[in-house]
């Protein structure tokens, strides 16, 4: 699996190898379906647990799973094993952490609206200009007055908050529509129904939990469930960028490494460009091109290169190319587009040879000496190590139960934030409210008493009688100990519970 700080990936006429020092000059694993995509992308893991370097996937189907569970020597591993001359070959497993935005397969993994900010959380509202903009000011807002933003319920409170002054805030922030605020709750309404408010809170996921190693130094593989994720694509692609970009945030500068710190893959990749506004590719492009200092490899793996943009095709290093289907004009374009990333090889013709690649076999190019691309070899792909397939939930339960990151996030902590604030200060106000109404009430009450006993007046003396005296004093002390109950009630509701 492992020779000389190199993954053994098969054969084409000669062994070929990923190097662990250009690993990190990211990858693209592409190929129709059935074609062997997924067992490439368990191979590369597998290598890179065993070099010691943690991988992150997210696991569409379930498939990636059985990396977790040992291999059965299934006969086509077996075979392929014998093809390739592998001699030494050997089922084996892997150490894997299991994670699920929704909790379910794996530990939750959160993250607070804060962190996410402004312009992902546009791009999982599916916001227009003007909406994104009063997110904007949201978030300026919530900054500006110490407000934290934490859940779904923060931002929703902080929304009311924004529509209720809409008018102060617009001089001071810009333009607020309080119809424009709505269409941005309409938006938070659909995200909740679907589970992003499992997604979003405490505690949030901690990026050294995905980069632990084993004691005996290998990498943990974590995988994400993502067959349930799917039906909230732009969820699924937004939080795996966020996480991308939380990597290259917080992960110090180390130039070009001798192995990666972390490799990344992003499955069904094509969802994160999929009618992406421009600035979001740039975003991307720009993520991409700067974790790669940080030693983080990012492998997208799609059916077609050209469901990339070029920009960030161009940053892909290491290629994995399995067979395409070319009966279509348009497929047979994706097949020229994708033959001419390679650096061609005079003993085939790569546009060719693509459409003719067998079941786990592929067109494979990596970086060599000095990061030149390999010429493009015919390979036959090693056979996993692992199992092939998913395991089963009773597996999947233990693992998750002796998972070195157990008990850490199953449970959700929500601390006093916009929502809790919002609402006491939205509290405090009502009560407010009430207390000069009520004030109002009796001090008319007291004037209306005034008034009779001053009718009575000229027929008798200035002194109330006893009936007036009594029923203006019942008014004031009703004022005042309306007045008091008010004031304990402002300050008992200082603290919270009540
Ligand atoms: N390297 C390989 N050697 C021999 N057979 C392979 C190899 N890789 C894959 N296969 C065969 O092809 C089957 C499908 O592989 P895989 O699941 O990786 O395809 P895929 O491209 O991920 O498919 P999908 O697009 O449906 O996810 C495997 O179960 C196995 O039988
Ligand atoms: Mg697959």
């Amino acid at each position: 699996m492992l020779v000389d700080d190199k993954i053994f990936l098969g054969t084409s006429t000669r062994p070929e190898y990923l190097a662990l020092k250009y690993a990190n000059r990211h990858g693209l694993i592409t190929g129709a379906t059935g074609t062997g995509k997924t067992v490439s992308l368990q191979i590369l893991a597998e290598g890179f647990s065993a070099a010691g370097v943690p991988v992150f996937a997210a696991d569409i189907k379930g498939d990636l799973s059985g990396i977790a569970a040992m291999g059965k020597a299934l006969d086509w591993q077996v075979k392929r094993a014998e093809q390739i001359g592998l001699t030494d070959y050997v089922p084996a497993k892997f150490p894997a952490i299991f994670w699920d935005l929704f909790g379910r397969q794996g530990h939750p993994v959160r993250t607070t609206i804060s962190e996410m900010g402004p312009l992902l959380l546009s791009r999982i509202l599916d916001l227009n200009d003007t909406q994104e903009g009063v997110l904007n000011i949201a978030f300026k807002y919530a900054d500006d007055n110490g407000l934290l933003l934490l859940d779904l319920k923060d931002l929703r409170a902080l929304l009311v908050e924004i529509a209720d002054n809409a008018q102060t805030i617009s001089t001071t922030y810009g333009n607020v529509a309080t119809a424009t605020v709505g269409a941005v709750q309409r938006a938070l309404l659909v995200l909740e129904q679907q589970g992003g408010d499992n997604f979003f809170g405490e505690r949030a996921l901690e990026i050294a939990d995905l980069m632990r190693t084993t004691t005996d130094g290998r990498g943990y593989v974590s995988i994400l469930a993502a067959d349930e994720l799917m039906q909230s694509p732009r969820l699924y692609a937004t939080f795996l960028l966020w996480l991308l970009s939380e990597l290259f945030e917080e992960l110090p500068e180390v130039g070009d490494p001798d192995k990666p710190r972390l490799v990344f893959f992003f499955d069904e990749a094509h969802l994160l460009f999929d009618d992406a506004p421009k600035a979001l590719v740039d975003k991307v492009e720009q993520v991409v091109k700067l974790v790669r200092s940080k030693g983080v490899g990012v492998y997208f793996v799609t059916q077609n290169p050209v469901d990339i943009p070029e920009t960030v095709l161009a940053q892909l290093a290491n290629r994995v190319q399995h067979a395409l289907r070319a009966y279509t004009p348009r497929e047979q374009k994706a097949v020229r587009v994708a033959a001419e990333t390679f650096r061609p090889n005079p003993a085939f013709s790569t546009e060719e040879a693509i459409t003719q690649l067998g079941i786990g076999e592929a067109l494979v190019s990596v970086l060599e000496d000095k990061g030149v691309p390999s010429i493009v070899g015919r390979t036959f792909i090693r056979p996993s190590a692992g199992q092939v397939g998913p395991i089963s939930a009773e597996e999947r339960r233990a693992l998750i139960a002796n998972s070195p990151v157990a008990g850490l996030y199953d449970s959700v902590v929500d601390r006093d934030s916009a929502f809790e604030v919002l609402g006491e200060k939205a509290r405090r106000r009502q009560e407010q409210d009430a207390h000069e109404r009520r004030l109002a009430e009796a001090e008319a009450a007291a004037r209306e008493a005034e008034k009779a006993a001053r009718r009575d007046a000229p027929r008798r003396s200035t002194r109330q009688t006893p009936t007036e005296a009594a029923v203006t004093s019942f008014t004031r002390s009703v004022a005042s100990r309306l007045g008091t109950a008010l004031v304990r009630g402002i300050l008992g509701g200082l603290t919270r519970g009540r």
